[in-house]
Protein backbone atom coordinates (compact mmCIF):
# COMPACT_ATOMS: atom_id res chain seq x y z
CA UNK A 1 0.00 0.00 0.00
CA UNK A 2 1.52 3.44 -0.95
CA UNK A 3 0.70 6.40 0.88
CA UNK A 4 1.79 10.06 0.54
CA UNK A 5 2.22 12.35 3.20
CA UNK A 6 2.72 16.20 2.40
CA UNK A 7 4.23 19.11 4.10
CA UNK A 8 2.01 19.80 7.18
CA UNK A 9 1.10 22.91 8.83
CA UNK A 10 1.50 22.92 12.54
CA UNK A 11 0.52 20.14 14.18
CA UNK A 12 -2.08 20.97 17.09
CA UNK A 13 -3.93 19.18 20.24
CA UNK A 14 -3.32 15.93 21.96
CA UNK A 15 -3.32 12.62 20.92
CA UNK A 16 -2.98 9.32 23.31
CA UNK A 17 -0.11 7.28 22.99
CA UNK A 18 -1.47 3.49 21.97
CA UNK A 19 -0.83 0.29 24.36
CA UNK A 20 2.68 -0.52 24.97
CA UNK A 21 3.50 -3.92 23.10
CA UNK A 22 6.44 -5.05 24.56
CA UNK A 23 4.31 -4.79 28.09
CA UNK A 24 1.39 -6.14 25.71
CA UNK A 25 3.20 -9.03 24.90
CA UNK A 26 4.77 -9.97 28.58
CA UNK A 27 1.27 -9.37 30.07
CA UNK A 28 -0.52 -12.36 27.68
CA UNK A 29 2.23 -14.72 28.31
CA UNK A 30 2.29 -13.94 31.84
CA UNK A 31 -1.61 -14.61 32.12
CA UNK A 32 -1.57 -17.94 30.51
CA UNK A 33 1.06 -18.99 32.69
CA UNK A 34 -1.72 -18.24 35.98
CA UNK A 35 -3.86 -20.61 36.33
CA UNK A 36 -6.56 -18.15 37.78
CA UNK A 37 -8.09 -15.92 35.22
CA UNK A 38 -6.45 -12.58 34.91
CA UNK A 39 -7.94 -9.54 32.97
CA UNK A 40 -5.14 -7.49 31.60
CA UNK A 41 -6.79 -3.75 30.49
CA UNK A 42 -5.51 -1.84 27.32
CA UNK A 43 -3.75 -4.13 25.93
CA UNK A 44 -2.64 -3.33 22.19
CA UNK A 45 -4.66 -4.94 19.53
CA UNK A 46 -2.14 -4.68 16.58
CA UNK A 47 -0.81 -7.38 14.11
CA UNK A 48 2.61 -8.39 16.77
CA UNK A 49 0.39 -8.60 19.84
CA UNK A 50 -2.44 -10.88 18.19
CA UNK A 51 0.19 -13.22 17.09
CA UNK A 52 0.60 -13.37 21.09
CA UNK A 53 -3.04 -13.65 22.02
CA UNK A 54 -3.27 -17.11 19.33
CA UNK A 55 0.31 -18.57 20.59
CA UNK A 56 -1.16 -18.55 24.40
CA UNK A 57 -4.69 -19.35 22.99
CA UNK A 58 -2.75 -22.64 21.24
CA UNK A 59 -1.02 -23.46 24.32
CA UNK A 60 -4.33 -23.94 25.76
CA UNK A 61 -5.46 -20.61 27.58
CA UNK A 62 -8.81 -19.22 26.78
CA UNK A 63 -8.89 -15.55 25.58
CA UNK A 64 -11.71 -12.95 25.79
CA UNK A 65 -11.85 -10.14 24.27
CA UNK A 66 -13.79 -7.11 25.56
CA UNK A 67 -14.00 -3.29 24.56
CA UNK A 68 -10.68 -2.01 26.65
CA UNK A 69 -9.46 -5.36 28.11
CA UNK A 70 -8.65 -9.30 27.25
CA UNK A 71 -9.28 -11.65 29.91
CA UNK A 72 -7.46 -14.32 29.84
CA UNK A 73 -7.82 -17.93 31.63
CA UNK A 74 -4.32 -19.36 31.78
CA UNK A 75 -2.91 -23.33 31.89
CA UNK A 76 -1.16 -22.16 34.97
CA UNK A 77 2.86 -22.14 35.29
CA UNK A 78 3.61 -26.21 34.36
CA UNK A 79 0.77 -27.17 32.25
CA UNK A 80 0.93 -25.64 28.43
CA UNK A 81 -0.67 -27.62 26.42
CA UNK A 82 0.66 -30.14 23.58
CA UNK A 83 0.12 -27.86 19.75
CA UNK A 84 0.43 -30.03 16.88
CA UNK A 85 1.22 -27.96 14.13
CA UNK A 86 3.75 -24.76 14.30
CA UNK A 87 2.97 -21.81 16.65
CA UNK A 88 3.29 -18.92 14.47
CA UNK A 89 4.91 -15.69 16.11
CA UNK A 90 3.95 -13.97 12.88
CA UNK A 91 6.27 -11.05 12.85
CA UNK A 92 7.10 -10.79 16.90
CA UNK A 93 10.74 -11.13 17.55
CA UNK A 94 9.87 -10.46 21.25
CA UNK A 95 7.01 -13.50 21.67
CA UNK A 96 9.22 -15.53 19.20
CA UNK A 97 12.21 -14.87 21.63
CA UNK A 98 10.36 -14.75 25.26
CA UNK A 99 7.72 -17.95 24.60
CA UNK A 100 10.54 -20.23 24.41
CA UNK A 101 11.56 -19.78 27.94
CA UNK A 102 8.39 -20.80 29.16
CA UNK A 103 8.26 -23.14 27.12
CA UNK A 104 11.21 -25.40 27.90
CA UNK A 105 10.44 -25.41 31.27
CA UNK A 106 7.38 -27.42 31.04
CA UNK A 107 7.67 -31.25 32.16
CA UNK A 108 7.26 -32.26 29.07
CA UNK A 109 5.68 -31.69 25.26
CA UNK A 110 7.15 -30.15 22.17
CA UNK A 111 6.72 -27.07 20.20
CA UNK A 112 8.18 -25.49 17.29
CA UNK A 113 7.87 -21.89 16.55
CA UNK A 114 7.87 -20.42 13.39
CA UNK A 115 7.06 -16.61 11.56
CA UNK A 116 6.80 -14.72 8.44
CA UNK A 117 10.15 -14.02 6.33
CA UNK A 118 11.35 -11.59 8.23
CA UNK A 119 11.26 -13.53 11.59
CA UNK A 120 12.84 -16.35 9.67
CA UNK A 121 15.82 -14.16 9.45
CA UNK A 122 16.18 -13.31 12.95
CA UNK A 123 18.66 -15.32 15.15
CA UNK A 124 17.75 -17.62 18.14
CA UNK A 125 20.62 -19.06 19.02
CA UNK A 126 21.22 -16.18 21.02
CA UNK A 127 18.04 -17.47 23.46
CA UNK A 128 19.19 -21.04 22.66
CA UNK A 129 22.26 -20.65 24.54
CA UNK A 130 21.24 -20.09 27.78
CA UNK A 131 18.54 -22.29 27.75
CA UNK A 132 20.51 -25.28 26.63
CA UNK A 133 22.85 -24.25 29.35
CA UNK A 134 19.79 -24.31 31.67
CA UNK A 135 19.41 -27.58 30.59
CA UNK A 136 17.12 -27.66 27.41
CA UNK A 137 16.61 -29.15 24.11
CA UNK A 138 16.56 -26.65 21.29
CA UNK A 139 16.96 -27.62 17.73
CA UNK A 140 17.05 -25.04 15.08
CA UNK A 141 17.00 -24.35 11.32
CA UNK A 142 20.67 -24.05 10.68
CA UNK A 143 21.28 -23.83 14.54
CA UNK A 144 20.35 -20.33 14.63
CA UNK A 145 16.97 -19.46 12.78
CA UNK A 146 13.45 -20.60 12.74
CA UNK A 147 11.41 -22.61 12.39
CA UNK A 148 12.98 -24.31 15.73
CA UNK A 149 12.27 -26.64 18.13
CA UNK A 150 11.50 -26.14 21.81
CA UNK A 151 11.68 -29.59 23.95
CA UNK A 152 10.31 -29.04 27.63
CA UNK A 153 12.30 -30.51 30.75
CA UNK A 154 14.09 -30.50 34.21
CA UNK A 155 16.01 -26.72 33.91
CA UNK A 156 18.69 -25.94 36.32
CA UNK A 157 19.75 -22.25 37.33
CA UNK A 158 22.25 -20.60 36.24
CA UNK A 159 23.96 -17.38 36.26
CA UNK A 160 24.35 -16.01 32.52
CA UNK A 161 25.68 -13.11 30.88
CA UNK A 162 24.37 -11.41 29.07
CA UNK A 163 26.88 -11.29 25.38
CA UNK A 164 24.64 -8.49 24.05
CA UNK A 165 21.99 -5.97 25.89
CA UNK A 166 18.88 -7.13 24.84
CA UNK A 167 15.88 -7.69 27.06
CA UNK A 168 14.29 -10.45 24.83
CA UNK A 169 17.06 -12.26 25.75
CA UNK A 170 17.09 -11.28 29.42
CA UNK A 171 13.55 -12.00 29.61
CA UNK A 172 13.46 -15.12 27.97
CA UNK A 173 16.02 -16.56 30.42
CA UNK A 174 13.61 -14.88 33.72
CA UNK A 175 10.72 -17.06 32.51
CA UNK A 176 13.00 -20.04 32.20
CA UNK A 177 14.01 -19.77 36.06
CA UNK A 178 10.66 -19.52 37.11
CA UNK A 179 10.69 -23.16 36.55
CA UNK A 180 14.36 -23.87 37.47
CA UNK A 181 16.18 -25.59 39.90
CA UNK A 182 17.51 -22.89 42.28
CA UNK A 183 18.21 -19.27 42.25
CA UNK A 184 18.51 -17.83 38.22
CA UNK A 185 20.61 -14.59 37.67
CA UNK A 186 21.44 -12.80 34.62
CA UNK A 187 24.08 -9.98 34.16
CA UNK A 188 23.30 -7.13 31.72
CA UNK A 189 26.37 -5.23 30.10
CA UNK A 190 24.15 -2.24 30.62
CA UNK A 191 20.65 -1.67 31.47
CA UNK A 192 17.68 -2.78 28.73
CA UNK A 193 14.15 -2.68 29.36
CA UNK A 194 12.90 -4.04 32.34
CA UNK A 195 9.39 -4.33 32.11
CA UNK A 196 9.59 -8.24 32.84
CA UNK A 197 10.89 -7.79 35.84
CA UNK A 198 8.39 -5.26 36.76
CA UNK A 199 5.40 -7.50 36.12
CA UNK A 200 7.08 -10.62 37.71
CA UNK A 201 7.09 -8.56 40.76
CA UNK A 202 3.16 -7.86 39.77
CA UNK A 203 2.98 -11.41 39.69
CA UNK A 204 4.71 -12.20 43.39
CA UNK A 205 7.59 -13.43 41.95
CA UNK A 206 10.74 -13.13 44.21
CA UNK A 207 12.92 -11.02 41.45
CA UNK A 208 15.77 -8.47 42.60
CA UNK A 209 18.30 -6.15 41.24
CA UNK A 210 21.70 -5.59 42.07
CA UNK A 211 23.42 -2.90 39.76
CA UNK A 212 23.35 -5.22 36.43
CA UNK A 213 22.34 -8.53 37.98
CA UNK A 214 18.69 -9.60 38.33
CA UNK A 215 17.78 -12.73 40.03
CA UNK A 216 14.86 -14.74 40.30
CA UNK A 217 13.65 -16.99 42.43
CA UNK A 218 11.32 -20.39 40.85
CA UNK A 219 8.09 -20.61 41.55
CA UNK A 220 4.70 -22.84 42.24
CA UNK A 221 2.31 -20.65 40.32
CA UNK A 222 1.94 -16.85 39.42
CA UNK A 223 -0.43 -14.53 41.27
CA UNK A 224 -0.89 -11.24 39.61
CA UNK A 225 -2.78 -8.84 40.95
CA UNK A 226 -4.41 -6.32 37.88
CA UNK A 227 -2.51 -5.65 34.59
CA UNK A 228 -2.47 -2.37 33.11
CA UNK A 229 -1.00 -1.49 29.86
CA UNK A 230 0.26 2.20 29.40
CA UNK A 231 1.19 4.12 26.43
CA UNK A 232 3.87 3.01 24.54
CA UNK A 233 6.66 5.35 24.26
CA UNK A 234 8.62 4.09 20.83
CA UNK A 235 5.01 4.98 19.58
CA UNK A 236 4.61 8.24 20.74
CA UNK A 237 8.30 9.04 19.32
CA UNK A 238 6.23 9.24 15.78
CA UNK A 239 4.41 12.31 16.75
CA UNK A 240 6.61 13.75 19.43
CA UNK A 241 9.61 13.37 16.38
CA UNK A 242 6.94 15.44 14.39
CA UNK A 243 5.79 18.09 16.31
CA UNK A 244 9.82 19.06 17.05
CA UNK A 245 10.34 18.70 13.12
CA UNK A 246 7.23 20.98 11.85
CA UNK A 247 7.60 24.17 12.49
CA UNK A 248 4.80 25.51 14.79
CA UNK A 249 3.77 22.38 16.03
CA UNK A 250 2.64 21.93 19.89
CA UNK A 251 1.08 18.66 21.04
CA UNK A 252 0.39 16.56 23.85
CA UNK A 253 1.30 13.37 24.16
CA UNK A 254 -1.33 10.98 26.63
CA UNK A 255 -1.00 7.98 28.50
CA UNK A 256 2.96 7.73 27.86
CA UNK A 257 4.59 5.19 29.76
CA UNK A 258 7.87 7.03 31.46
CA UNK A 259 9.83 4.09 32.87
CA UNK A 260 13.63 5.24 32.59
CA UNK A 261 14.74 2.43 30.14
CA UNK A 262 12.42 3.47 27.87
CA UNK A 263 12.39 6.71 27.36
CA UNK A 264 16.31 7.29 26.08
CA UNK A 265 15.04 8.75 23.13
CA UNK A 266 13.56 11.63 24.97
CA UNK A 267 16.76 11.96 26.61
CA UNK A 268 18.77 12.52 23.61
CA UNK A 269 16.33 14.42 21.87
CA UNK A 270 16.77 17.03 25.22
CA UNK A 271 20.62 16.96 24.74
CA UNK A 272 19.75 18.07 21.17
CA UNK A 273 17.44 21.05 22.60
CA UNK A 274 14.34 19.87 22.07
CA UNK A 275 12.37 21.20 24.97
CA UNK A 276 10.00 18.15 26.35
CA UNK A 277 7.89 18.92 29.59
CA UNK A 278 6.41 16.01 31.42
CA UNK A 279 8.00 13.79 34.48
CA UNK A 280 10.14 10.79 33.67
CA UNK A 281 11.21 8.50 36.15
CA UNK A 282 14.32 8.74 37.54
CA UNK A 283 17.78 6.91 36.44
CA UNK A 284 18.20 5.75 40.20
CA UNK A 285 14.09 4.25 41.14
CA UNK A 286 14.29 1.16 42.65
CA UNK A 287 12.66 -1.90 40.83
CA UNK A 288 8.66 -1.51 41.51
CA UNK A 289 5.87 -3.10 39.80
CA UNK A 290 4.92 -0.42 39.13
CA UNK A 291 4.96 1.02 35.28
CA UNK A 292 4.98 5.40 35.35
CA UNK A 293 3.08 6.57 33.22
CA UNK A 294 3.63 10.77 32.30
CA UNK A 295 1.70 13.55 29.51
CA UNK A 296 4.09 14.84 27.22
CA UNK A 297 4.29 18.62 25.99
CA UNK A 298 6.02 18.52 23.01
CA UNK A 299 6.88 21.96 21.21
CA UNK A 300 8.72 22.43 17.33
CA UNK A 301 12.41 23.72 17.85
CA UNK A 302 15.83 24.05 16.73
CA UNK A 303 18.00 21.13 17.22
CA UNK A 304 21.54 20.92 17.16
CA UNK A 305 23.97 17.53 16.47
CA UNK A 306 25.09 14.93 19.29
CA UNK A 307 27.06 11.49 20.14
CA UNK A 308 24.69 8.70 21.22
CA UNK A 309 26.88 6.52 22.81
CA UNK A 310 26.81 2.58 23.21
CA UNK A 311 25.25 2.58 26.70
CA UNK A 312 22.64 4.44 25.42
CA UNK A 313 21.12 2.23 22.62
CA UNK A 314 19.65 -0.16 24.40
CA UNK A 315 17.41 2.36 25.89
CA UNK A 316 16.40 4.12 22.72
CA UNK A 317 17.08 1.01 20.43
CA UNK A 318 13.74 1.36 18.92
CA UNK A 319 13.74 4.49 18.28
CA UNK A 320 17.27 4.93 16.71
CA UNK A 321 15.94 5.61 13.27
CA UNK A 322 14.30 8.84 14.74
CA UNK A 323 17.32 10.17 15.97
CA UNK A 324 18.85 9.78 12.05
CA UNK A 325 15.49 11.29 10.85
CA UNK A 326 15.78 14.34 13.55
CA UNK A 327 19.38 14.15 13.11
CA UNK A 328 18.79 15.46 9.14
CA UNK A 329 16.82 18.49 10.78
CA UNK A 330 19.65 19.29 13.07
CA UNK A 331 22.53 21.71 12.62
CA UNK A 332 25.64 19.84 12.67
CA UNK A 333 26.95 16.44 12.76
CA UNK A 334 24.89 13.19 14.84
CA UNK A 335 26.93 9.88 15.07
CA UNK A 336 25.35 6.73 16.55
CA UNK A 337 27.31 4.07 17.58
CA UNK A 338 27.30 0.72 19.56
CA UNK A 339 23.76 0.08 17.70
CA UNK A 340 24.97 -2.98 15.54
CA UNK A 341 21.76 -4.75 17.71
CA UNK A 342 19.47 -2.70 14.30
CA UNK A 343 21.19 -4.86 12.02
CA UNK A 344 19.20 -8.10 13.19
CA UNK A 345 15.45 -6.28 13.82
CA UNK A 346 12.27 -6.15 11.57
CA UNK A 347 15.04 -5.25 9.03
CA UNK A 348 18.04 -4.41 8.92
CA UNK A 349 17.94 -0.98 10.25
CA UNK A 350 21.51 0.14 9.75
CA UNK A 351 21.11 -0.40 6.16
CA UNK A 352 17.60 0.36 5.55
CA UNK A 353 17.29 3.71 7.13
CA UNK A 354 20.22 5.32 5.89
CA UNK A 355 18.98 3.92 2.13
CA UNK A 356 15.63 5.09 2.66
CA UNK A 357 16.62 8.75 4.18
CA UNK A 358 19.45 8.98 1.31
CA UNK A 359 16.71 8.78 -0.97
CA UNK A 360 14.60 11.38 0.25
CA UNK A 361 18.07 13.79 0.29
CA UNK A 362 19.18 12.62 3.67
CA UNK A 363 23.09 13.35 4.24
CA UNK A 364 23.85 9.91 5.61
CA UNK A 365 26.44 7.29 6.01
CA UNK A 366 26.09 4.07 7.25
CA UNK A 367 29.41 2.34 10.07
CA UNK A 368 29.48 -1.18 11.12
CA UNK A 369 27.65 -0.47 14.36
CA UNK A 370 25.48 2.82 13.41
CA UNK A 371 25.45 6.08 11.34
CA UNK A 372 26.52 9.24 10.62
CA UNK A 373 24.34 11.79 10.08
CA UNK A 374 25.69 15.56 8.43
CA UNK A 375 22.34 17.74 9.42
CA UNK A 376 21.47 20.70 6.54
CA UNK A 377 18.00 21.80 8.84
CA UNK A 378 15.49 19.75 5.72
CA UNK A 379 14.85 17.13 3.92
CA UNK A 380 13.86 17.55 0.24
CA UNK A 381 11.26 14.66 0.36
CA UNK A 382 10.90 10.97 -2.37
CA UNK A 383 10.04 7.82 -2.05
CA UNK A 384 11.30 5.51 1.00
CA UNK A 385 10.15 2.08 0.71
CA UNK A 386 9.45 0.37 4.60
CA UNK A 387 10.32 -3.45 3.35
CA UNK A 388 7.47 -4.43 5.95
CA UNK A 389 9.13 -2.67 8.69
CA UNK A 390 6.68 -0.94 10.94
CA UNK A 391 9.00 1.92 12.46
CA UNK A 392 10.73 2.36 8.98
CA UNK A 393 6.87 2.89 7.55
CA UNK A 394 5.87 5.36 10.30
CA UNK A 395 9.70 7.18 9.82
CA UNK A 396 8.60 8.21 6.27
CA UNK A 397 4.98 9.64 6.69
CA UNK A 398 6.88 11.92 9.71
CA UNK A 399 9.57 12.80 7.25
CA UNK A 400 6.73 13.60 4.78
CA UNK A 401 5.29 15.79 6.96
CA UNK A 402 8.42 18.07 7.87
CA UNK A 403 10.13 17.44 4.26
CA UNK A 404 10.05 20.09 1.74
CA UNK A 405 8.43 18.09 -1.00
CA UNK A 406 6.12 15.59 0.30
CA UNK A 407 7.01 12.08 0.67
CA UNK A 408 5.77 8.94 -0.54
CA UNK A 409 5.73 5.49 1.60
CA UNK A 410 5.74 2.22 0.12
CA UNK A 411 4.19 -0.78 2.13
CA UNK A 412 2.92 1.68 4.51
CA UNK A 413 0.45 -1.32 5.92
CA UNK A 414 3.68 -2.70 7.79
CA UNK A 415 2.33 -0.01 10.40
CA UNK A 416 -0.28 -2.07 11.83
CA UNK A 417 2.33 -4.42 13.28
CA UNK A 418 2.51 -2.47 16.28
CA UNK A 419 0.10 0.89 15.63
CA UNK A 420 -2.77 0.33 13.37
CA UNK A 421 -3.85 3.88 14.08
CA UNK A 422 -1.22 5.15 13.28
CA UNK A 423 -2.21 7.08 10.29
CA UNK A 424 -5.54 8.47 11.68
CA UNK A 425 -3.91 9.70 14.75
CA UNK A 426 -1.72 11.42 12.61
CA UNK A 427 -4.04 13.27 10.72
CA UNK A 428 -6.09 14.07 13.49
CA UNK A 429 -3.16 16.24 14.79
CA UNK A 430 -2.77 18.00 11.15
CA UNK A 431 -6.32 18.88 11.65
CA UNK A 432 -6.59 20.58 15.02
C1 LIG B 1 11.94 -5.71 23.10
C2 LIG B 1 13.30 -5.55 23.21
C3 LIG B 1 14.14 -4.97 22.16
C4 LIG B 1 13.30 -4.17 21.17
C5 LIG B 1 12.07 -4.90 20.74
C6 LIG B 1 11.20 -5.22 21.93
C7 LIG B 1 11.22 -6.35 24.19
O1 LIG B 1 14.80 -6.01 21.48
O2 LIG B 1 14.08 -3.81 20.05
O3 LIG B 1 11.33 -4.11 19.83
O4 LIG B 1 9.97 -6.23 24.24
O5 LIG B 1 11.87 -6.97 25.03
P1 LIG B 1 16.19 -6.63 22.03
O6 LIG B 1 15.95 -7.18 23.37
O7 LIG B 1 16.56 -7.71 21.06
O8 LIG B 1 17.14 -5.49 22.01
Amino acid sequence: MRRRFDPSGPLRGSVRAPADKSLSHRTALLAAMTAEPVTVTGYLDAADTNSTLAAVQALGALVERGEDAVRIRGTGLRAAAPVDHPIDVGNAGTLMRLLPGWLAGQPDGRWTLDGDASIRRRPVDRIAEPLRRMGARIEARDGRFAPFTVTGGPLDAIDYELPVASAQIKSCVLFAGLLAAGETTVVEPVASRDHTERLLLRCGVTVTREDRRVCVCPQDELEPWDLQVPGDPSSAAFHVAAALLVPGSRIVVEGMAANWTRVGFLRILERMGAVLVGELEPADAPLSPEEPVTELDVAAGGLTGTVVDPDEVPLAIDELPLVALVACFAEGETVVRGAQELRVKETDRIATVVDGLRGLGARIEATVDGFVVQGTGGLRGGVIHSHGDHRLAMLGAVAGLASRDGVEVEGMEAAGVSYPGFEADLAALQRR
